[in-house]
């Protein structure tokens, strides 16, 4: 069984957790997009691991982890997330492979990717890690893939600072390397499940372009992230929050005012209670309402099977909650998500109120259990997106979780 899982809205939905909970059937763990931009936090036991390109199964103690060709690396990074994992007490060695068809991040790319973004008349908000850049020389074909760390005449074009740098880390990369399209035929009959980064939303096709991410970081960019076909995919989750957030720029409909009293306070106690800081940057999220418009479109463009709703239980202390089901552009209601960036940034949500439940959910583990309030927020999402939620998330923790559906089951 090949399961995917990917953020069904502007990343950090908390795809790095329930990667982490599934993972556990799973006999191999491939992330297929972005790289180091990426921040995925998990709890076990009560430590914090903040993960950027090693996919989150590998604080599995026997799990094989693999980084697709799909997704660009920066050696540097990578190597010190693994001795971050290893000084704590995490053995990655034997465990981590990269695919050979993936690309390299040199250090130049993250000052060149921070110039561009700062010359931008509208700049994007790039994490500054040098993805774009590594992305844009991919497609201009001057790239480098670890398949070509052993080949002269392509190693011959670099000098100084990139070649120091290559050479730095070249042996330990060719340990690392595999074909991941022969280990993925290899291991067809297994459970492998795709760790998707970033979001729907900020997918360079179907995202709010130009205000995304410069990956697939829709669901068939497991297909060609991962060197597979897409009929090979069999179930596709979409991880969402029971609110919104974006780190960086570009329209959000749903945005809480700042210049409003309570929804500023609203703002205020999301993002503290969600803990909504950028494990990468650090900086603080934009929040705001659940924008249904949004999470349709996400699982209508890639076909998501079953959601996953996190931070259910952030809710938990409010009298009331609201969620948008359309926007109003200019006195025009509109329920499809539009291409358009400036009827974005006029867009208005249209929001529906719904009662809070106004206690822990905690403690709960399964669906029947949760307060009638909480289960009819559900069963409103579940419509208006025409999909069912499978799994909910109510705390932190990998056992703050519970599943209405398995996905690992046909
Ligand atoms: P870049 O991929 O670093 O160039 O960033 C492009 C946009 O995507 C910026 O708005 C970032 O804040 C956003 N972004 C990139 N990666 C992530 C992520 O993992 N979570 C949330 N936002 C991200």
């Amino acid at each position: 069984m090949k399961v995917v899982v990917i953020g069904a809205q502007w990343g950090d939905e908390g795809k790095g957790k329930i990667v982490d909970y599934l993972a556990e059937d799973a006999e191999y763990v491939v992330r297929y997009a972005g790289g180091p931009n990426a921040g995925h936090t998990i709890v076990v036991d009560g430590k914090q691991f903040a993960l950027h390109q090693v996919p989150s199964g590998i604080l599995y103690p026997n799990k094989s982890v693999f980084l697709g060709a799909g997704m660009v690396i920066d050696p540097e990074a990578l190597f010190n997330e693994l001795q971050m994992l290893k000084d704590n007490g995490i053995n990655w060695e034997g465990r981590v492979f990269i695919s050979d068809r993936a690309h390299i991040i040199l250090p130049r790319y993250r000052k060149m990717d921070k110039e561009r973004d700062s010359q931008r008349k509208r700049p994007i908000g790039t994490t500054g890690r040098g993805i774009g850049i590594a992305y844009s020389e991919k497609s201009q074909r001057d790239g480098i893939r670890l398949a070509d760390l052993d080949w002269k005449q392509k190693m011959d074009e670099f000098e100084g600072e990139d070649l120091e740098f290559i050479n730095k880390y070249k042996d330990q990369l060719i340990k690392m390397r595999v074909d991941l399209t022969q280990k993925m035929y290899e291991y067809r009959k297994s459970n492998i499940l795709f760790e998707g980064a970033q979001g729907a939303m900020l997918d360079i096709d179907s995202g709010t372009y130009p205000y995304v991410s410069s990956g697939a970081s829709c669901s068939a960019g497991a297909a060609t992230g991962c060197g597979i076909g897409p009929h090979d995919l069999d179930k596709i989750l979409g991880v969402f929050k029971a609110y919104e957030t974006r780190v960086g720029n570009g329209p959000m409909p749903t945005e809480f005012n700042d210049s409003d009293e309570a929804e500023s306070e609203l703002c205020r106690k999301v993002r503290d209670t969600g803990r909504e800081y950028g494990v990468t940057t650090g900086r603080a999220r934009r929040c705001g309402y659940l924008d249904l418009v949004a999470l349709r479109y996400a699982c209508r463009v890639n076909s998501i099977d079953s959601l996953v709703l996190t931070h259910l239980d952030i809710y938990d202390p409010m009298e009331q909650i609201e969620a948008c089901i359309a926007y109003d552009i200019n006195g025009k209601i509109v329920t499809d998500f539009p291409a358009n960036v400036e009827d974005m940034e006029n867009a208005k949500p249209v929001l529906q109120k719904f009662t809070g439940w106004k206690k822990s959910l905690k403690e709960i583990r399964k669906y029947s259990k949760l307060p009638k309030e909480a289960r009819e927020y559900v069963e409103f999402i579940e419509d208006y997106c025409k999909t069912p939620v499978g799994i909910i998330s109510v705390g932190y923790e990998r056992d703050e979780t519970f599943i209405r559906k398995n996905p690992w089951k046909k």
